[in-house]
C-alpha cells in the first residue's frame, strides 16, 4: 500500500513537470514553418562541443561565432570539432540535401543529449543557430558573463523555411551618417530576425556617402552639412559661412569591409544612388550636374525646405539635368565602382520623387524633347532612366527603382520598389517585372508608431498592429514576380542609431515574419505575447526598441447631437486596462478605468493615461491636452 501510494505521488509529480514544462511555449520571432516541443531540456554546460561535418569553411565560421556567443554570456569554452564521432552533450551542425526546405531552410532537433541542426547550406545552417539563440535563455544576448543561469533548450523538432527570398530592411544613410560600425551593429540586430538584405541608401540631398574615385568632391564637398536638430524640412537655410562640417562618408575600403562583414552573415547589401531627383549633394559638389544656373550658390542640404510636397513643386533644383550628356559620363563613373564595389546583382537608381519644376523651365530640357520626340515631363525621366538601365546592365548588374520609374514607360529588364502604397508593384508584376514591395502603408518604420503626442515628431503614424498587416501578394497578382518585401527607415528625424533601433523594433519583427513565415501561421495576439519575449531579449542586449505597443490609442469626435467632445480610447493589445484622470494627477489602477466613450468636465485641460496589465503599470503616462483632442476632433469632422 505504501508503495501504490508512492507511486502515485511520484506520477502527478511527474506529469505536473510534464504539463508545466509543456506550457512553457516556445517563443521565436519570425514563426517558423512548424514546432514541435517535446518533455525535458537539453542543458548547454563547460562539457558541450559544437560538431560540424567537415572542413567547410563557412560552416566552421558559423560553428566559430556561435561558440564566440556561447563563450560572451555563458563563460563556457565550447569546443569546434570537425568530427562526426563526437560522444556527450553537443550541438551538430550538419549539411544535408533535402529539397523541402530550400536554400535558407534548417531542421533542429533537440533532445536532452544532442542538438542537432542541419541544412541543405550554410545559410540554413546560419538561420537554425539564429533560432537555438532563441529558444536558450534570454541571457543568451549578454555581452558579459551571466552567473547562475541553467542555460537549458526544450527538447524539441522543427522544420524551417522562408516564405520570400527578400526579407530587407532600407537603412537610410543620406539624411543621417552613420558610421560602418553603426551599420555593422544593425546588421547584427537584423540577422537575428532573418532579415537578408540591407538597402543602403547612400545619397540624398543631405548627402553623399560613398568616395567615388576620380569624383572627390561628391564626398569633400557633397558629404557635409550644417547640423541641424529639431524638425527636419522646416530648418532655416544656412549662413553661407555656416561651418559644414556634419556628416561622413564610407571610403571604398569601408565599403568593401560591409559588404564582407554582410556576406558572412548572409546579408546582400542593395545600394542605392538616387537620381535624378534627390540629387542635391552632387549637385552641390559638380553644380554643372544641373539644368538651373546660380544653383552653385545651394550647398547640400540641411534640413531646409526645398520642395513644396503639397504642390508637387521644388524650390531649389534637386535634380540631374536629363539633357546633359556629362550627367551620363558621370553616372557610368559611379555606377562603374559601385558595381564594382558591390556584389549583389541589383543596383537600386532611386527615381521617386523627381519634381519636374526646374526641367520644365529649361530650354536644354525642351530641346531634348523635341530631338527624342518626348511629349510629357514622365517620359523625359523615362528617358534618363532607360539611359540609367543601360548604364547599370552594361555592368553586369541588374536595375531597380522606385515605383515613378513606371510613369512614362520602363526599361524591359527594370524592377521595381513599390512605395506609393501597392499599386505600382501590382502594375510592375503584370507587365512581368520583378517586384519588391515596400509600401507606406505598412512598411515605413520611419513614420511614428505611437500616439503624436508622446512619439519624436514625423509627419505619418504606423502602427505595430498595422504593419503586422503587410501582405506581399496582392490578390491576383502572379507570385512569381513578387520577390519579396522590405521596411524602409529614412533618417530626416533619425540622429542616433539608439534611435535607429527605436523606429524598427519591434515593427521589424512584424516584417520579418510577414516575409519569412507562412501567411495562415500569422496570428496577431500570438505575434504580441512573442514580441515580448523578444523585448526580454532586446533589454538583455542592450538594444532600443519602442513601447508604443502598450500606450492607448485616442479617438476624438465631436458628438452630432450634443456638440461635445467624445473620447474613444482603445489598444493594440488584448487584456490591457486604461486608468485615465481629467485632474491633473497621475493615474494609476486606482483611478477611474476606461470602460467606454469619455465626455470631458467642464473646464478640464488635460487627460492623463496609463495602461496596466493586472497590477502592473505597462504603458507610459501620456499627457493629452484637451485642446489637441478638440483640435483632432475638428479636423475629423471636416474631413
Ligand atoms: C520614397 O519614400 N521617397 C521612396
Amino acid at each position: 500500500m505504501k508503495n501504490f501510494s508512492l507511486i502515485v505521488i511520484y506520477c502527478f509529480i511527474l506529469f505536473t513537470a510534464i504539463a508545466q514544462d509543456k506550457q512553457k511555449s516556445i517563443s521565436i520571432i519570425p514563426q517558423p514553418v512548424s514546432v514541435k516541443k517535446g518533455v525535458g531540456n537539453f542543458t548547454l554546460t563547460k562539457g558541450t562541443q559544437i560538431e560540424i561535418p567537415s572542413a567547410n569553411p563557412e560552416v566552421k565560421r558559423i560553428a566559430d561565432s556561435l561558440s564566440k556567443k556561447i563563450f560572451a554570456s555563458t563563460g563556457f569554452k565550447v569546443a569546434v570539432k570537425s568530427s562526426n564521432m563526437l560522444i556527450g552533450p553537443r550541438i551538430q551542425l550538419s549539411l544535408i540535401n533535402n529539397a523541402a526546405i530550400g536554400k535558407e531552410g534548417y531542421y533542429i532537433n533537440a533532445t536532452p543529449q544532442t542538438i542537432s541542426i542541419s541544412a541543405n547550406a550554410p545559410a540554413g545552417l546560419f538561420y537554425g543557430v539564429q533560432t537555438l539563440y532563441q529558444l536558450l535563455p534570454k541571457e543568451i544576448e549578454s555581452k558579459t558573463v551571466v552567473n547562475k543561469i541553467s542555460w537549458t533548450v526544450p527538447v524539441c523538432s522543427i522544420t524551417d523555411y522562408p516564405r520570400f527570398e527578400w526579407r530587407g530592411l532600407m537603412f537610410d544613410v543620406a539624411r543621417h551618417f552613420f558610421t560602418k560600425d553603426e551599420v555593422k551593429q544593425y546588421i547584427d540586430e537584423m540577422v537575428k530576425y532573418k532579415f537578408n538584405l540591407l538597402h543602403l541608401h547612400l545619397t540624398d540631398d543631405e548627402g553623399w556617402r560613398i568616395e567615388i574615385k576620380g569624383l572627390p568632391k561628391l564626398t569633400e564637398v557633397g558629404a557635409w552639412n550644417v547640423k541641424r536638430v529639431g524638425y527636419f524640412g522646416t530648418f532655416s537655410v544656412p549662413a553661407p559661412n555656416a561651418p559644414r562640417n556634419f556628416g561622413g562618408f564610407y571610403t571604398q575600403a569601408d565599403i568593401k569591409d560591409l559588404v564582407q562583414y554582410a556576406k558572412n552573415k548572409f546579408v546582400n547589401i542593395l545600394p542605392e544612388i538616387d537620381v535624378p531627383g534627390h540629387s542635391l549633394a552632387a549637385i552641390a559638389a559638380y553644380p554643372e550636374l544641373s539644368c538651373s544656373a546660380g544653383i552653385e550658390n545651394h550647398g547640400v542640404g540641411s534640413g531646409e525646405e526645398i520642395k513644396d510636397w503639397d504642390k508637387h513643386v521644388a524650390l531649389v533644383d534637386d535634380n540631374l539635368c536629363p539633357s546633359n550628356e556629362n550627367v551620363y559620363v558621370f553616372l557610368d563613373k559611379v555606377i562603374t565602382q559601385v558595381a564594382e564595389l558591390f556584389p549583389f546583382e541589383y543596383i537600386h537608381m532611386g527615381g521617386d520623387e523627381c519634381f519636374k519644376t526646374f526641367w520644365e523651365k529649361s530650354d536644354a530640357v525642351k530641346a531634348l524633347m523635341q530631338k527624342e520626340g518626348l511629349k510629357t515631363m514622365e517620359e523625359v525621366q523615362s528617358y534618363f532612366e532607360k539611359r540609367v538601365e543601360k548604364i547599370v546592365s552594361s555592368k553586369g548588374k541588374k536595375f531597380m527603382g522606385w515605383d515613378e520609374i513606371l510613369e512614362g514607360g520602363i526599361a524591359p529588364s527594370a524592377a521595381v520598389m513599390s512605395w506609393r502604397g501597392i499599386k505600382g508593384g501590382i502594375e510592375a508584376a503584370n507587365m512581368k517585372h520583378y517586384v519588391v514591395m515596400s509600401p507606406t502603408t505598412f512598411a515605413y518604420i520611419d513614420y511614428m508608431q505611437g500616439d503624436a503626442i508622446v512619439e519624436p515628431h514625423v509627419y505619418e503614424t504606423l502602427r505595430l498592429n498595422k504593419t503586422y498587416e503587410f501582405e506581399p501578394v496582392p490578390d491576383g497578382v502572379d507570385s512569381k514576380y513578387i520577390k519579396g518585401g522590405q521596411a524602409n527607415l529614412w533618417t530626416e528625424q533619425v540622429y542616433t542609431i539608439r534611435h535607429a533601433e527605436y523606429m524598427t523594433w519591434p515593427r521589424a519583427f512584424a516584417i520579418s515574419e510577414t516575409l519569412w513565415s507562412p501567411k495562415e501561421k500569422k496570428d496577431f495576439d500570438d505575434f504580441t505575447r512573442r514580441v515580448e519575449k523578444q523585448f526580454e531579449r532586446l533589454d538583455v542586449s542592450e538594444t532600443k526598441y519602442s513601447p508604443s505597443m502598450y500606450d492607448p490609442i485616442f479617438d476624438a469626435s465631436i458628438d452630432s447631437i450634443n456638440n461635445q467632445l467624445k473620447i474613444n480610447l482603445s489598444s493594440e493589445l488584448k487584456g490591457l486596462n486604461i486608468y485615465y484622470t481629467f485632474d491633473n494627477t497621475f493615474p494609476d489602477r486606482f483611478s477611474p478605468k476606461y470602460t467606454g466613450t469619455l465626455t470631458v468636465p467642464p473646464e478640464s485641460v488635460m487627460l492623463k493615461v496609463i495602461t496596466y496589465r493586472g497590477k502592473e503599470p505597462i504603458g507610459r503616462m501620456i499627457y493629452m491636452p484637451i485642446d489637441e483632442l478638440q483640435k483632432r476632433a475638428k479636423e475629423k469632422k471636416n474631413e
